[in-house]
């Protein structure tokens, strides 16, 4: 058998490690392609170094640009090295546009798509996101999902039941292995010696591309003075603080440290040892409740509700005095932050990587990964 992964961005490197490592431990041929969304080395040089993966064996470089633009040339791109390589299966995850691309050049050749992290649904059609899943999950063959939850979202839109496996989600097997290699190399370099450290990170277009949003957080980030804020920047985050004249405001702020993105193992060692994670990002509230921290996710919806039902996370959107109340109640009350970090996490135990794998090889001797008229 062989499989191509197609990758693009810090958190597919990120998430498919577990999966590459699993694929490599079997000894199945695989190619892996990146289309080059991000490039800079803190997004995505920096993990593979972090997770000891191989290089790459095609980079499309398709780099920034709207929508259309990067999903055409990654399509294009995508189209020629599965013409050569000719796969049996082609793995996609999660909801970026490598994921879109990837899935409709793949099913179109008439390839087999697996989905890694199927079946999530913000419902909410204004974020990429959610057309990106919605897209892949109408062109796969096979879906991993990491929930019940997000079984039954597939099933309600139609999808055979026979081709659904409940995975669990392979970001814990990254984080709970990647946490104690942390542990020893780390240099503890982010981490500061306040006990109440809360990290933030943002990069969501509706929370970041959007002045007032913005600028909201912003100011009750400013307020929250009795923490020590840690805020490893996106690319995308520090282009719109600058350009709305937010980035001195906060570089001026004296309990707020603005840092570059940080490295996988550096990174992950900040969040164990975190009051509060502050984030919009979708692989930080599974992080968070995979790590015992609690989480205030900034935004009104979210496609990983299981977080919230556990306890473990709360949706605190982008308003100022409701991000402000949030931090300071985990701060100040302790029965309702042990209450958050004891949240059961939803998403497995780790072995996500094992159960792709399993399955995969399982379904292919079986015949089941074709497509037929
Ligand atoms: C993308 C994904 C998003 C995912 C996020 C992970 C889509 C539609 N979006 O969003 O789902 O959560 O990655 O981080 O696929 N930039 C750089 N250097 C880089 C990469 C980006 O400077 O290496 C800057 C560019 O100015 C670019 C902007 O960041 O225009 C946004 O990058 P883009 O790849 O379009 O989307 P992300 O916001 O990173
Ligand atoms: N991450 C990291 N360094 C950082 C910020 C995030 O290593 O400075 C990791 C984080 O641990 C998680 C992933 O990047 O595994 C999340 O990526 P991101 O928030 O960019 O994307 P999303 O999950 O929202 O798609």
């Amino acid at each position: 058998m062989k499989i191509a992964i197609i990758i693009g961005t810090r958190p597919e490197i990120i998430k498919m490690a577990p999966v590459i490592d699993e694929i490599k431990k079997r000894n199945i041929e695989f190619s892996m392609i990146h289309t080059g969304q991000h490039y800079d080395h803190e997004m995505s040089n920096q993990f593979f170094l972090d997770l000891e993966l191989p290089e790459p064996h095609f980079n499309i470089g398709v780099g920034s640009g709207s929508h259309a633009e990067q999903t055409s040339e990654m399509m294009k791109g995508i189209e020629k090295v599965l013409k050569e390589e000719k796969p049996d299966l082609v793995m996609v995850q999660g909801d970026t546009n490598a994921v879109l691309s990837g899935s409709l050049v793949a099913s179109k050749l008439h390839i087999p798509v697996g989905h890694v992290e199927a079946g999530l649904r913000s419902f909410d059609k204004t974020m990429p996101e959610e057309i990106n899943r919605m897209v892949a999950d109408v062109c796969s063959e096979i879906y991993y999902v990491p929930t019940e939850e997000s079984a039954i979202n597939l099933i309600s839109e139609g999808i055979n039941p026979k081709k659904i496996f409940i995975t669990g989600n392979t970001v814990v097997d990254a984080c709970l292995r990647n946490l104690k290699i942390a542990e020893k190399k780390s240099k503890d370099s982010l981490i500061p010696e306040a006990e109440n450290v809360l990290t933030l990170t943002m990069h969501r277009a509706e929370n970041v591309d959007d002045f007032e949003r913005l600028n909201s957080i912003v100011q009750a980030l400013i307020e929250l003075n009795e923490f020590t804020i840690i805020f490893p920047i996106h690319p995308r985050t520090r282009k719109n603080l600058e350009k709305f004249g937010l980035y001195s405001r906060l570089m001026n702020t004296p309990h707020i440290k603005l840092i570059k993105p940080a490295g996988y193992l550096d990174f992950l060692l900040l969040l164990s040892k975190s009051h509060i994670i502050l984030t919009d990002s979708g692989g930080l509230q599974e992080e968070a409740i995979t790590l015992d921290v609690p989480c205030l996710t900034l935004r009104y919806n979210t496609e990983r509700p299981e977080t919230v039902h556990a306890g473990g996370n709360i949706l605190v959107g982008a308003q100022k005095e409701k991000i402000i109340k949030a931090a300071r109640k985990i701060n100040r009350d302790k029965e309702a932050r042990n209450k958050m970090k004891n949240a059961p996490n939803p998403y497995g135990d780790g072995k996500s990587s094992q159960k792709i794998l399993d399955v995969t090889l399982k379904e292919f001797h079986e015949g089941n990964l074709t497509i037929k008229p």
